[in-house]
């Protein structure tokens, strides 16, 4: 058996001994390719004169390779070429990028490079630059893999419709360039190795292209916070890899295609603040693997879907301020594993069904501002687990029928004593900013009390209050 230290020695081997063997072979025109992108990019250093040797002594951010490092042929003989295989940009202690950087196409000429990375690079606002490649036929030889670039305000232009020529892309994440603007290039959809494809907070506008559904290896798709318009395409149910789908904060319109329900290895889905309406699609129950479900702010209306209480591993569900009314699905009950539920802002009537206090697990509990009535079903222990993190209030008929259960709670969820403890003598209540207990109860001297008790104010003793001063 070979010791672990000798055997770490082994593996490091081929790296240590290269520098040497390479000292003379790195290619001229790569070289020469290299310089030129440390001088568009990086810095006030003269690159040539501190590292005319770059591949032989690489800095942080430069990862140099042998020829036929990938085939598993490192030691094919001393005279193997060292090519650049990394580069990585903008934070220390990868090179950072001087003032008057500009985007260099000609690294997409590299030919070896397999991850390049600029990463809060482009950030000078008088010094904007355009995202740009160079002509197809430089890029055809790329085999670049991962390409990341994120967090550049002062990056411009569009996302080229050339990308699509970088076909060995299982990485793409152009990310947080606010100015990179317009359309998705359909294109995109000839990437067929991407496994994760991220253009989140950028100001990309037009429709999500259908090509995206040719992306069968794709595991993660971020398209968030932008402008895109128009459907979510239909064919977006072929991307039977993905884990994650985030589409919000956009203007996406229309309804949530049923192919969706074909996505069942999705475990976070977010779809928050569009212009969605419509039913979900009653396969949804099918998508067993989800977590996540982050849906507020849309133009849903109708009911909630009861189908839902069938996601078995589902932990947030928020559907805030999306126009559903109806009843709380007594099936939501069953989501064992929920730890955070959000419907507050809807036209939600009916009773709390008791079933959600037997949620183990659940921290954060919602409903505030909608028509909801009768009696809290929450017992002390449930209330004293949620403390702060439940909202009842704005809810004018949900009132506690026993005060026992909020002994020692401190914190009020913005709902009055239920009268003579019947569920239908409902009392008005509003809203306290404080979150702190506080009732109106059709009594301005209550409210005033209340009030004044403020948030100190221990929910038993606020009850006391409460009903001394009650006119029945
Ligand atoms: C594209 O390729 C041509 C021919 O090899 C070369 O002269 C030119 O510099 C390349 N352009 C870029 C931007 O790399
Ligand atoms: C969505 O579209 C509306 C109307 O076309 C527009 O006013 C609004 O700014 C858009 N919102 C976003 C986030 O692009
Ligand atoms: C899901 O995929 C199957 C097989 O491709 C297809 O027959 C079915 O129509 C799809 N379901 C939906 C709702 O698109
Ligand atoms: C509730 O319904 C009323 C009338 O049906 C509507 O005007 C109001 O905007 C709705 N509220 C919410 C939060 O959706
Ligand atoms: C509940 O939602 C309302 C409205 O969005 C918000 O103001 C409040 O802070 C939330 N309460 C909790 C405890 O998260």
């Amino acid at each position: 058996m070979v010791p672990a230290s000798v055997a770490l020695l082994l593996s490091l081997l081929p790296m240590a001994v290269s520098p040497a063997a390479a000292a003379a072979a790195m290619d001229t025109a790569e070289r020469e390719t290299l310089f030129r992108v440390m001088e568009a990019v990086s810095s006030d250093r003269d690159w040539r004169v501190e590292s005319p040797d770059p591949c032989g002594a690489p800095w942080p951010g430069l990862e140099c390779k042998p020829a036929g490092a990938g085939g598993g042929d490192a030691n094919a003989g001393a005279a193997a070429r060292m090519h650049v295989t990394r580069l990585d940009f903008g934070v220390e202690p990868n090179p950072t990028c001087k003032d008057t950087a500009a985007f260099p196409p000609e690294v997409f000429s590299l030919p070896h490079l397999q991850s390049l990375f600029f990463v809060d690079c482009f950030t000078n606002p008088a010094a904007t630059t355009a995202l740009a490649l160079p002509a197809p036929a430089n890029l055809s030889a790329s085999g670049l893999q991962q390409l990341s670039i994120r967090a550049n305000p002062a990056l411009s232009g569009t996302v080229p419709p050339a990308l699509a020529t970088l076909r060995s892309l299982q990485v793409l994440t152009i990310s947080q360039n606010a100015l990179v603007r317009g359309g998705i290039p359909p294109g995109i959809g000839d990437l067929t190795s991407l496994v994760r494809l991220d253009l989140s907070y950028n100001s990309l506008s037009g429709p999500v292209p259908s090509q995206i559904g040719q992306l069968k290896s794709l595991v993660g798709l971020d398209l968030s916070y932008n402008s895109l318009s128009g459907a979510i395409p239909r064919r977006i149910g072929e991307l039977r890899q993905l884990q994650k789908l985030d589409l919000s904060s956009n203007n996406l319109t229309g309804g949530v295609p049923d192919t969706v329900a074909n996505l069942t290895s999705l475990t976070f889905l977010a779809l928050s603040n569009n212009g969605l309406a419509g039913r979900f699609p009653p396969g949804i129950s099918g998508l067993r693997n989800l977590q996540y479900l982050i849906m507020d702010n849309n133009p849903m209306g109708g009911p909630l879907p009861s189908e839902l209480g069938g996601l078995p591993r589902l932990q947030e569900l928020r559907l805030a301020g999306s126009g559903y009314s109806g009843p709380i699905p007594e099936a939501f009950g069953q989501l064992s594993s929920l730890t955070t539920l959000s419907l507050q802002d809807n036209n939600l009537t009916g009773p709390i069904p008791a079933a959600l206090s037997r949620l183990g697990r659940m921290y954060h509990l919602n409903l505030s501002n909608n028509a909801l009535g009768g009696a809290v079903p929450f017992d002390g222990a449930f209330l004293r687990r949620l403390g702060g993190n439940l909202d009842l209030s704005g809810n004018s008929g949900l009132c506690l029928d026993d005060r026992s259960k909020v002994r020692g709670v401190g914190v009020g969820v913005g709902v009055g004593a239920c009268r003579g403890g019947g569920d239908g003598d409902i009392p008005s209540s509003a809203r306290s900013s404080s979150g702190s207990l506080m009732t109106t109860r059709g009594s301005s001297q209550d409210s005033l009390l209340l009030g004044l008790l403020g948030p100190a104010c221990v929910a038993l003793s606020c009850f006391f209050a409460l009903n001394e001063h009650a006119p029945y």
